[in-house]
């Protein structure tokens, strides 16, 4: 199992266990972090948009250039940007940060 921290724009925190292979857009629904995933994971939306925490950017596979494209259309982008639907999760990822902005929620 992969454990994911997923910090919410109010400052609160939930956590998510999934199996290897799930990817972040699905930890989130684990956790019942309402992103919005509007594409459902086909890279059509950007609604998936997370933040990755610092410490764990540099241990994610470097992002393709259609999900780089679809990143430019991200509200509150930031360097540390990726989308959730495109991060696989393995164990090597086991108690990833994540930080959710409030423009990726759907109540957001
Ligand atoms: S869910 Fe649409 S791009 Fe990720």
């Amino acid at each position: 199992m992969v454990e994911i921290l997923f910090r919410l724009p109010d400052g609160s925190e939930r956590r998510a266990h999934v199996a290897a292979g799930s990817t972040l857009l699905e930890a989130s629904r684990d956790a019942r972090v309402e992103l919005e995933g509007a594409c459902g994971g086909s890279m059509a939306c950007a609604t998936c948009h997370v933040r990755i925490d610092d410490a764990w950017f540099d241990r994610l596979p470097v992002p393709s250039p259609e999900e780089e494209d679809m990143l430019d259309l991200a509200p509150d982008w930031q360097p540390t940007s990726r989308l959730g639907c495109q991060i696989a999760l393995d164990e090597s990822l086991s108690g990833i940060v994540v930080h959710v902005p409030k423009s990726s929620l759907l109540d957001g």
